[in-house]
């Protein structure tokens, strides 16, 4: 029987936060409308002791959004924890998110407090958020390079206290799979009470493993998996939420998994958080990056040409990106020329098209990516001349037009 992870996007919240991609009041709205198309489970849109632009965002996503829980964080402070609900009081379905460091590195250097004073200011501050809001989440900042038996302790104290979803963050991304994944294997063999929670994991980017991280506690039984669109968040950024969320897919028959995600909303997703922020995706990014699911090598447009099977392991249209790209460049064969030509409404002979492709490979040596205006110009001197002296000629000028 397949398992459903839920799917906690907090692109508002910890990608918001790092520099070069805050959003105003404005866009954060439209943000948040297109999480609830995308169907995520649960959208953290801010912290709002943090700054009245935050309270204020917060307050009118509780207010507009119907199909999602809203969460908003909060330190375990009775202060934060009343502004948490100011604002989320609104929403249909509202989730408190309030957190504590729990490592000893981040109890010693930045709290300045004990395990003891640590464990009891969590479960008071779990306990008021209890008595405002039905759904409560603790996080244990820090998780990952804390003592494993402490955090049982806190998880299972939290837990009594009536917290619902119990979240393990690797806040620095230092963790590595098998490691992280045994982590959560521990929780659930030593918290007596573990299963009246949601275990949910929250990982970092640092060394490149947050999603490998969050699947590898899938895995071992988390529940929940915390993320963002473009895997946006501090430093590196969080786990991306469409690499998590095609892995689970397109893997579906080794997790036993599955999200509410609607993966035909991921493109554009992607791409308004990209104009939002002015932020452009990098060209290979996984599952929304430009060459995605471009192929250009000619072995591989052949294969893809025969049968996307080949070389697809998704479609683009799964992901919502309107149309499979085939690059043209200089590792392009004949195959995939005729095929663009053809695209573009010429029929030529095997012959025609061996004598554009000459051309197309000397202009390819010049240009990384050939246009399709580029193809009607080849299609004339392609078929002018097949003297290379001539053809090198024609190409040459037209480079320097
Ligand atoms: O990285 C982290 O530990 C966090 C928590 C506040 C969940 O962002
Ligand atoms: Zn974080």
């Amino acid at each position: 029987m397949k398992k459903r992870v839920q799917i906690f996007d907090t692109t508002l919240r910890d990608g918001e936060q790092s520099p070069g991609f805050s959003m105003n009041h404005a866009e954060k709205l439209r943000m948040a409308e297109q999480l609830e198309r995308l169907g995520v489970d649960v959208i953290e849109a801010g912290f709002p002791i943090a700054s009245d632009g935050d309270f204020e965002a917060v307050k009118e996503i509780s207010k507009r959004i119907t199909d999602c829980q809203v969460a908003g964080l909060c330190r375990i402070r009775v202060e934060d924890i009343s502004r948490a609900w100011e604002a989320l009081q609104y929403a249909k379905h509202p989730r408190i998110h309030t957190f504590v460091a729990t490592s000893d590195i981040h109890l010693v250097h930045k709290l300045n407090m004990s395990r003891q004073q640590v464990l009891a200011a969590a479960v008071s501050g779990v306990t008021y958020a209890r008595n405002l809001c039905e759904i409560v989440e603790f996080s244990a900042e820090d998780a990952s390079r804390t003592d494993p038996d402490y955090l049982c302790q806190i998880t299972e104290a939290v837990i009594d206290a009536g917290a619902t979803i119990v979240n393990i963050p690797d806040t620095v991304g230092y963790a590595v799979p098998d490691e992280f994944g045994g982590l959560i294997r521990y929780l659930k063999e030593n918290v007596s009470n573990i299963d009246k929670a949601i275990i949910s994991v929250h990982c970092h980017n640092d060394l490149g493993l947050a999603v490998a991280n969050s699947l590898a506690a899938v895995q071992n039984g988390a529940q929940q998996i915390e993320c963002t669109i473009n895997g946006i968040g501090e430093r590196a950024g969080n786990a991306s939420l469409e690499e998590i969320v095609m892995a689970l897919l397109v893997r579906q028959a080794y997790y036993h998994t599955d999200t509410s995600v609607n993966t035909k909303e991921i493109f554009p997703a992607s791409q308004l958080l990209a104009e939002i922020t002015g932020n452009e995706v990098q060209p290979n990014k996984a599952i929304v990056g430009r060459n995605a699911f471009a192929h250009e090598a000619g072995i591989h447009q052949d294969g893809m040409l025969k049968n996307p099977l080949t070389y697809e392991i998704m479609t683009p249209q799964t992901v919502g990106v309107p149309q499979n790209l085939l690059v043209l460049g200089k590792h392009s064969g004949r195959r995939a020329l005729d095929a663009r030509l053809q695209d573009l409404g010429f029929t030529f002979s095997k012959d025609e098209i061996n004598s554009i492709y000459t051309c197309f490979t000397v202009l390819a040596d010049h240009k990384k990516t050939i246009t399709d205006e580029d193809l009607v110009y080849l299609t004339k001197v392609g078929l002018e001349s097949t003297d290379s002296k001539v053809i090198s000629k024609n190409i040459q000028e037209y480079i320097n037009q």
